[in-house]
C-alpha cells in the first residue's frame, strides 16, 4: 500500500470506530483471549460501583480520577446485585497466573474479576482502552463526554512475562519529579510493571543519601565551576558549558514509590558500581579511591578515574550504607548495582589491589571484579535484597546467588547463553530495545547512532525470543546523554513503547505486526495525542 493510501485507510478506520468499535481493535497489549458479545454498556452519572476486596482500590481510584478529570463526576458506591454497576470481584486461586484478570462487559453491568491488585488494575486499564480516548485526557476539555459506551465482550487475560520494564537514565540528564510521574503513569497504561531507575553515573549522583551529603552537594552538579566539569554532550538545560544540577530528595522518592505502587509498578533503583562512578568518587575520593593508584585509563565514554576501588574496606562501608538507605526507600526486593563497562586498565597500578590479589589468592583483575560482585552480593543479602546487574557481572555468576538477575544488553545471544547456564535473565538488547538509539538512520533524527537503528517494527520483532523459565522478561532502556528535553524523551519512547508493551505481555503465538500496526497507528496514536505526548509521527514501520 502506498503511504497515501495507507493513511486514508487508517483515517477511515478511525472515523468508523466512533460508531462500531470492535474490542479486539482497541486494546494494546493484545489480550490472550477476547470474545465479542452483543450490546453495549453505558457508563454514566448513574453508574455505581461495588467491590468485595481492598485489592481493587488502586483500580477503582485510577478509574475515578480519570472520570473526574474527563467528565467531572465519579461513581457512587452501590449494591453488587444492581444494574448499571461496575463490579470488582475477588477470585482467590481462580487464575493460574499472577496479574491475570477477567473483564466481562454486558449491557447491564461490567464485572472485573482478579486474584491480585495488579489483575484488578489491568482489568480497569483494558476497560478504559475500550472507552473513547478522551478518558485519557490530562486537561479537562469543556465538551468532554458525560457518558461512555463500552462494547460488550469477555476478555480473559494474563501476561507472558513477569518483568515488563522500562529504564530511564536520570543521571546523564536530570528529569523533574513531574516528568518521572508521567513516565510511570504512561507505562502503567500499557501494563508495563517495572520502572528501572538509573540514579547514578559519571555525570551525576541523583538521589539523596543522608549519610553522605556530598554525593548530591558535589555529585549532582556538573559543568563550569563545579567539580564535575565533564560534559561530552550538552546538558538538558541547553548550553554545552552551563551548570546542570538536580537530585531527588528522600521525600520525593517516597512519593514516587507510592505513585508507582498505585499503578502496579515496582521501582528498581540502580546505583552503577564499580565503574560509571565519577560523580561518587569525586564526592568521596578518600573513601573510594586508592591514593597510591597510578593507573591511567579511560572509559568507553572517555572518562578518566571513574571506578571505585575494590580493595578498600571503606568502599564496602560506603556501599553498605548506600544500600541500607536504598532498601529503606524502595520496598522492591531487587536492587540494581550496575556492573557494566569496567574500563580496561582500571586498578592495574593500585597497590591496594595488588595486596588484595595476594591475600585472597586471586589470579587476575577479572577475579578482582568477581570478588567485588561477591562482596556486594553479601551486602545486598544482609539488607534482604537480591542483585540485578548488567550482564558483565555474570563473569562472577558461579559465586552469586541463584536468584540474581542479569540484564543482557549487548545482544540477545549473550542473554541466551546465560539462560542456558540456568541463570535468570532480563533481555534489553541494544539492537532491539535501546530506546536511546535512532528510529532510522537520519541526521535529522534525535538519538544515538553507535548501534543500529531501532524501529518500532524492530522492537516488535523481538517478541519472537524463545520462552524459558529463566527468561524473566524484557525491558526497554532509555539512556539520556542525548535527551536534551522532555519532548525528545517522549519522542524516543513513543510509539516504540506500544510495541514493547505487546511483546512483554501477549503470548508469542498472538503477535502479529500487521494487526498490531493498525491498532497502534489508530487508537494507540489517538490516545497519545489526547495526552499531548510528543510521539514520533509515522505510518510506516519505523
Ligand atoms: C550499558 O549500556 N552500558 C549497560
Amino acid at each position: 500500500m502506498s503511504l497515501l493510501k495507507q493513511s486514508i485507510f487508517l483515517s477511515l478506520l478511525l472515523l468508523s470506530s466512533s460508531f462500531a468499535q470492535h474490542p479486539a481493535d482497541l486494546i494494546i497489549p493484545k489480550p490472550q483471549s477476547i470474545q465479542n458479545l452483543q450490546g453495549e454498556f453505558s457508563l454514566n452519572t448513574q453508574t455505581a460501583y461495588c467491590s468485595d476486596s481492598l485489592l481493587a482500590n488502586n483500580a477503582l481510584n485510577y478509574l475515578q480520577s480519570h472520570l473526574k478529570q474527563s467528565s467531572r463526576y465519579t461513581l457512587q458506591k452501590g449494591s453488587c446485585g444492581g444494574d448499571n454497576t461496575i463490579r470488582f470481584e475477588y477470585a482467590q486461586g481462580k487464575f493460574p497466573k499472577q496479574e491475570a484478570y477477567r473483564l466481562h462487559i454486558e449491557s447491564r453491568s461490567v464485572t472485573i474479576t482478579a486474584g491480585d491488585e495488579a489483575g484488578f488494575f489491568y482489568g480497569i486499564i483494558s476497560m478504559m482502552q475500550l472507552m473513547d480516548a478522551a478518558i485519557w485526557q490530562t486537561t479537562s476539555l469543556p465538551n468532554a463526554p458525560r457518558s461512555w459506551l463500552l462494547p460488550a465482550c469477555l476478555i480473559e487475560d494474563y501476561p507472558r512475562f513477569e518483568w515488563r520494564g522500562m529504564m530511564l537514565d536520570s543521571a546523564r540528564n536530570f528529569f523533574e519529579v513531574s516528568y518521572i510521574k508521567k513516565f510511570i503513569d504512561r507505562m502503567a497504561q500499557y501494563k508495563l510493571n517495572r520502572f528501572h531507575w538509573h540514579l547514578s553515573d559519571d555525570e551525576g549522583w541523583r538521589i539523596e543519601i543522608t549519610h553522605y551529603p556530598l554525593l548530591t552537594q558535589i555529585g549532582a552538579k556538573r559543568g563550569d565551576g563545579t567539580k564535575l566539569p565533564y560534559s561530552a554532550f550538552p546538558t538538558m538545560k541547553g548550553a554545552r558549558r552551563g551548570v546542570e544540577s538536580g537530585y531527588y530528595t528522600q521525600q520525593e522518592i517516597r512519593e514516587i514509590v507510592a505513585y508507582a505502587k498505585a499503578r502496579s509498578i515496582e521501582i528498581l533503583p540502580e546505583i552503577d558500581l564499580p565503574a560509571h562512578s565519577k560523580a561518587a568518587v569525586t564526592a568521596y575520593p578518600d573513601l573510594l579511591l586508592d591514593p597510591l593508584d597510578t593507573s591511567e585509563f579511560r572509559s568507553v565514554q572517555q572518562i578518566s578515574d571513574n571506578t571505585i576501588n575494590p580493595a578498600l574496606q571503606s568502599s564496602y562501608i560506603f556501599i553498605d550504607q548506600v544500600i541500607s538507605e536504598l532498601a529503606r526507600l524502595f520496598p522492591f526486593g531487587y536492587i540494581h548495582i550496575g556492573g557494566d563497562e569496567i574500563p580496561k586498565g582500571a586498578w592495574q597500578k593500585s597497590p591496594a589491589v595488588a595486596k588484595l590479589i595476594q591475600k585472597e589468592g586471586l589470579k587476575s583483575l577479572n577475579d578482582v571484579k568477581g570478588y567485588f560482585f561477591e562482596r556486594v552480593d553479601e551486602i545486598l543479602a544482609k539488607h534482604h535484597r537480591t542483585m540485578i546487574a548488567w550482564e558483565e557481572a555474570s563473569q562472577a555468576e558461579a559465586k552469586l546467588r541463584k536468584e540474581t538477575r542479569f540484564m543482557a544488553w549487548k545482544s540477545p545471544k549473550s542473554g541466551e547463553k546465560l539462560v542456558q547456564k540456568s541463570r535468570q535473565v532480563i533481555m534489553t538488547p541494544v539492537q532491539y530495545l535501546y530506546f536511546d538509539q535512532q528510529y532510522i538512520t537520519d541526521k535529522k533524527e534525535p538519538g544515538h547512532t553507535w548501534s543500529s537503528p531501532v524501529s518500532t517494527q524492530k522492537v516488535y520483532s523481538f517478541g519472537s525470543v524463545a520462552n524459558s523459565p529463566y527468561l524473566k522478561g524484557v525491558q526497554a532502556s532509555l539512556w539520556s546523554e542525548r535527551l536534551f528535553s522532555e519532548k525528545i524523551a517522549d519522542y524516543m519512547v513513543w510509539p516504540r513503547a506500544l510495541a514493547l508493551s505487546e511483546i512483554a505481555w501477549s503470548d508469542k503465538k498472538r503477535l502479529d505486526w500487521e494487526d498490531f500496526k493498525i491498532r497502534a497507528y489508530t487508537y494507540g496514536i489517538e490516545r497519545l495525542k489526547v495526552q499531548k505526548i510528543n510521539f514520533r509521527k509515522s505510518n510506516r514501520s519505523d
